[in-house]
């Protein structure tokens, strides 16, 4: 049996649902563990006594919101299913997790993969899948044999296969590995990657999976924490898990928290009752000694980037007014949109006053143009050109008019592309360049010699 090392401590202010179990000493992967700690009994529940729409609707009530970074309710998803086309129905577990700075995803299959087993089964279950998928990214092969190795178990054990616990539903559940493609996380570029093909997203609409997916048939992709949280709202019911959190951002997230803190980590934190700077200064323990905050990264290096000292204002869709400082912006899915970015995958990354700003976008900037997956123009020279620009800045060839080039290609990049790696390409140069127009332009009078013995240099 396979052991991952655990996060010794669990912070206080957590409330840990999905996570609960995960970093207890004496708790194990194995199927006999889990069934230990009442794994299992939820499906047989939902198995014997609840039928398929019951399970939707519980979903529905719940109001969860998917957790792989767009937010966009789990139930409603699920109603777009195309039901009517007789073909068979598909789902699909998007374990890609590969958004810069997110590790909580392979936290769930590392350490409680049953978990994930028996929410997917519920979910197949629940909306009649012929059968399922787990495409777990290339980069997590512990995860993936952790995966295969417990599903084997729960095979073994009726949970998954032919007529599972005894009814006339069948469904097997299948780990597909991707091949080290950001874009695969994409779920029409991880459609086309399952069924053999390279990782080309398909155009939405018409292309949205619940209509058109895998193999042209009826297809829900869900994100691993969405689906381990089926289990919890089948146990629980929709309205009552809806009372975790706050409306509209119900249930709790795990956000992982990186970069300049004391305590980076993991955190599992009921919706909407936290804000930023709970996370960043009371869980995460604050800045380094003597350093001072330069820039918060709000959900994965694709959201747009805060400026310390900035402050946000406006209406909430409530009609309430805000002004808020970045410490004061909730820590759910729409405070971070109220204040111009977004959580995306809930990585919230810290930048302290150590570091060079537009080094920080450089190395972005080489992400996105490396995963580019190069079939829409603007998306594959545009990120190239930022990638080239940004490295030629940190090299010591800052020019006076790169602030204005680099925005004048984000913005001939976002809103004109196949899929939202177009947007998350822009948005960080766009941002940057908006948010530190000072440093960028200072650039341009750095001594090239200087910036020739910086340690680390971009290629
Ligand atoms: P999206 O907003 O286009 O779609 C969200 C989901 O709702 C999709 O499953 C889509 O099929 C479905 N949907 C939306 N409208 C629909 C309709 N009219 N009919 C049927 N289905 C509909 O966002 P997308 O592209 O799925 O995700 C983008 C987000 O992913 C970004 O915000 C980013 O934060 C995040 N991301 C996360 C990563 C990770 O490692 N977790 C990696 C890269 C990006
Ligand atoms: Fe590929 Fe970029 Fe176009 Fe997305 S936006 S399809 S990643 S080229």
């Amino acid at each position: 049996m396979i052991s991952v090392p655990k996060q010794s401590e669990v912070h206080p202010s957590e409330r840990r649902i999905i996570l609960k179990n995960a970093d207890n000493p004496d708790y194990d992967v194995s199927i006999d563990c889990y069934e230990r700690h009442g794994g299992y009994e939820v499906m047989k529940q939902a198995f014997s006594s609840r039928k398929p729409e019951e399970l939707c609707q519980e979903v529905l009530d719940s109001e969860v919101r998917g957790r792989g970074g767009a937010g966009f309710p789990a139930g409603m998803k699920w109603k777009f299913l195309d039901r009517k086309s007789g073909k068979p129905i598909y789902l699909i577990c998007n374990a890609d997790e590969s958004e810069p700075g997110t590790f909580k995803d392979r936290q769930i299959m590392h350490k409680d993969p049953h978990q994930l087993i028996e929410g997917m089964m519920i979910s197949a279950y629940a909306i009649q899948a012929a059968e399922a998928f787990i495409y777990i990214r290339e980069e997590m092969p512990l995860g993936a044999q952790i995966l295969e190795e417990a599903i084997a178990e729960a095979r073994a054990k009726g949970y998954v296969g032919d007529n599972i616990l005894g009814s006339d539903y069948s469904c097997d559940l299948i780990v597909h590995r991707g091949a080290a493609a950001y874009i695969c996380g994409e779920e029409t570029g991880l459609i086309e990657s399952l069924e053999g093909k390279r990782a080309y997203p398909r155009i939405k609409p018409p292309y949205f999976p619940a209509a058109l997916g895998l193999y042209m048939c009826p297809t829900i992709v869900n994100n691993v924490e969405t689906l381990c949280n089926v289990k919890h709202i089948a146990e629980m019911g929709g309205k009552e898990y809806a009372k975790i959190g706050r409306p509209g951002n119900t249930g709790t997230r795990i956000w992982c928290l990186s970069g300049h803190v004391k305590n980076p980590g993991y955190y599992e934190l009921e919706n909407g009752k936290f804000t930023y700077g709970d996370l960043i200064y009371k869980i995460g323990g604050g800045l380094r000694e003597g350093r001072t905050l330069q820039a918060v990264i709000p959900g994965g290096s694709s959201a747009k980037v805060w400026r310390a000292g900035e402050r946000f204002s406006g209406k909430l869709r409530s009609g309430e007014a805000f002004d808020w400082a970045i410490d004061d912006v909730p820590l759910d899915f729409d405070g971070p949109m109220a204040a111009g970015s977004m959580s995306g995958s809930g990585a919230v990354i810290v930048v302290d006053d150590s570091v060079d700003i537009v080094e920080v976008l450089a190395n972005i900037n080489a992400f996105y143009a490396h995963e580019s997956c190069g079939q829409c123009t603007p998306c594959r020279e545009g990120s190239l050109w930022m990638k080239k620009i940004t490295t030629r800045m940190v090299n010591g060839g800052a020019r006076e008019e790169d602030a204005d080039l680099l925005a004048s290609i984000g913005d001939q990049i976002a809103g004109r592309t196949i899929c939202a790696h177009g947007e998350a390409c822009a948005w960080p140069t766009q941002s940057f360049v908006a948010k530190f127009r000072d440093k960028f332009t200072e650039k341009a009078k750095e001594d090239p010699e200087k910036a020739s013995k910086r340690p680390f240099r971009l290629v």
